[in-house]
């Protein structure tokens, strides 16, 4: 099962696709995190990709299109993925399906701006596993630190809220074109559209997304 989940920065992207890699026991593909891990390592990518994500840009396309060419092809793909932000823009996409890269879910997280920086402004993380906690809407269980581990919890570079709106802006002028690309996807197979009310709890979206996708 080949899925991709579209949404908007703090849609919920990252929460879903927490629950959804458990439950099909398929990978997520977070190119986010594959990037903030080249960050940390200080690599070649790394290097080139902090200064457009500090700032709430898109990386260059030619940056992002190869790592996930290559990541998908690996062995715990053999079953299926979740692609948790990538493709990002259309020729992404275009890339993915010249490759021979089928999919056969898309959903879309659908949550309104005005929620959004209330989310992003109160996300903290557990960079090493990837966790996400919100302060007030998923808080750990002790301020600060995340549940497993008890390591300190951490504000991603990015969410703050003049980088918040500038994502945003990225994401309604080159991310959600995808919606309506995927829609009229003229090859075949072509992925079954799903959108869901990102609105509603965690527990809940979960649930619908595990009925939708059987
Ligand atoms: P990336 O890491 O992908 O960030 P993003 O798309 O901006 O998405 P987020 O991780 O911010 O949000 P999310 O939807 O996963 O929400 P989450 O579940 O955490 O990318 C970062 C940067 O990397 C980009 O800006 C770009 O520069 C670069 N990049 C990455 N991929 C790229 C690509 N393909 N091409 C080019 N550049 C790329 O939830 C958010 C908060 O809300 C959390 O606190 C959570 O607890 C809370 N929450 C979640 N669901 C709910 C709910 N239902 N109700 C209440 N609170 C909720």
């Amino acid at each position: 099962m080949n899925i991709i989940l579209l949404g908007a920065p703090g849609a919920g992207k990252g929460t879903q696709a927490n629950f959804l890699k458990s439950k099909f026991n398929i990978p997520q593909i977070s190119t986010g995190d594959m990037l903030r891990s080249a960050v940390q390592a200080n690599n070649d990518l790394g290097i080139k990709a902090k200064q457009y994500m500090d700032s709430g840009e898109l990386v260059p396309d030619s940056l992002i299109i190869d790592l996930v060419k290559l990541r998908v092809t690996q062995a715990d793909c053999m079953h299926g993925f979740l692609l948790d932000g990538f493709p990002r823009t259309i020729p992404q996409a275009e890339a993915m399906s010249d490759s021979g890269i089928n999919v056969d879910f898309v959903i879309e997280i659908d949550v309104p701006d005005n929620v959004i920086i209330e989310r992003l402004s109160g996300r903290r993380i557990h960079p090493a596993s990837g966790r996400v906690y919100h302060i007030k809407y998923d808080p750990p269980k002790r301020d600060g630190v995340d549940n497993e581990t008890g390591d300190p919890l951490v504000i991603r570079d990015d969410d703050v809220e003049e980088t918040i709106i500038k994502r945003l802006k990225n994401y309604h002028d080159q991310t959600e074109p995808l919606v309506n690309f995927y829609a009229n996807y003229s090859k075949d197979p072509k992925p079954k559209s799903l959108k869901v009310n990102g609105t509603a709890s965690p527990e809940s979206i979960n649930e619908t997304l595990k009925d939708l996708l059987g």
